[in-house]
């Protein structure tokens, strides 16, 4: 294995490097503070699909567990204050039981870091490989475990999974009536009575004047309880106040749910291709424009690939100097693919 940087090019303020060699090593290079989204997928636990090196190759999953958080401390240590860690991972069958692995890791990392879990993102995989089992169904998820520093995390909501905001349908006169016969028949007391009507004015108003698209609301003894910890809120509105509203945009609902085929790349054999269009929607998500993405694992090159479409600078770090002139060649590709127009949209 030769160590060091293997393919090195900047594109205006942009720039893109992959180096081969042990991450663990590796990202002691990097200067700390300086990436701001790390979005990987470390090698699974035995798949030795890889060969014999770097990691994966660990005799007992709690072996493997400690090699890849050691790794995750120095992936953390490269962080901005507003950064975003994305890590993909997946399980393995050991004895015809699932290990839960990622899980495993996720609850490592929450043990030994002080950061957040702040979503558990699936991707369902729209074409998972069709071999049937007699006794168990067919595994087409995987988790993406999206971790944060603080609080004031970068966040761009309305660039994820962008799709067409809903037109409001016209608000008919009789809007909001149920909910008025609703609150008069509740045991409500008269001034929260009042209060739910003055409520419900004001969004009506709103509706009518196309600043939210819909609402519902919920009255105490009249509708079922909120439950869970993300209701909370509302609970207590419910409860101190006797009513909650809940305004609905009409933007899209934002789930954690990534629905894409598993790709494969003609030529390549790389055996676990992150599909370029997740990385997109997750750097559009995680990484400011022009910010720098970090893939410690980077395999066949996704996520530089990703980084370099959505105008994001990207380091990549991978032991294998075949994946690494495999990825460095699919980097030229995508730039030379990349038309002027496009080119200067980037930029
Ligand atoms: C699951 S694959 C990543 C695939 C990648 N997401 C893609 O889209 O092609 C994991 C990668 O980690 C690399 N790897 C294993 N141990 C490593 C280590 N210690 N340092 C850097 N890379 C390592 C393997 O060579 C492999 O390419």
């Amino acid at each position: 294995m030769n160590n060091g940087i293997i393919y090195s090019h900047r594109v205006r303020e942009l720039e893109y490097q992959v180096i081969c060699g042990d991450s663990d090593a590796e990202l002691c290079m990097l200067a700390p503070r300086s990436v701001d989204l790390v979005i990987t997928s470390p090698p699974y636990f035995q798949q030795r699909e890889y060969g014999s090196e770097g990691l994966g190759n660990e005799e007992t999953v709690e072996q493997y567990l400690e090699s890849i958080v050691t790794t995750f401390a120095k992936v953390a240590r490269v962080l901005k204050p507003t950064g975003n860690i994305v890590y993909n991972m997946g399980d393995k069958i050991i004895d015809g039981s699932l290990q839960l692995i990622p899980y495993q890791f996720a609850l490592k990392v929450l043990a030994e870091f002080n950061l957040r879990l702040v979503n558990d993102i699936t991707w369902v995989k729209s074409n998972p490989t069709p071999h049937q089992f007699s006794r168990r169904l067919i595994s087409s998820t995987e988790p993406f475990f999206h971790f944060a520093l603080g609080r004031d995390y970068y966040y761009n909501r309305k660039a994820f999974q962008r799709a067409d905001r809903k037109r409001p349908s016209k608000p008919t006169k009789k809007l909001g009536a149920k909910y008025r016969e609703l609150i008069e028949s509740s045991s409500l007391s008269q001034s929260e009575k009042d209060g739910a009507h003055r409520a419900l004015d004001e969004v009506i108003d709103d509706v009518r004047k196309g600043r939210i698209h819909s609402f519902r609301m919920k009255i105490r003894g009249i509708h079922a309880p909120a439950y869970g910890g993300q209701e909370g809120g509302r609970k207590m509105r419910i409860e101190r106040y006797g009513f909650t509203i809940i305004r609905i945009t009409g933007e899209p609902l934002k789930r954690d749910v990534i629905e894409n085929p598993v790709e494969s790349l003609p030529g390549n054999d790389h055996p676990a291709v992150f599909p370029v269009k997740v990385i997109r929607e997750l750097i559009r998500l995680l990484c400011p424009e022009g910010g720098m993405v970090l893939d410690p694992y980077l395999g066949s090159g996704s996520t530089m690939v990703a980084a370099l479409l959505e105008g994001r600078s990207c380091v990549g770090i991978d032991i294998s100097r075949d994946y690494c002139i495999d990825a460095q060649e699919r980097v030229r590709d995508a730039l030379g693919e990349l038309s002027v127009p496009a080119m200067e949209r980037l930029l």
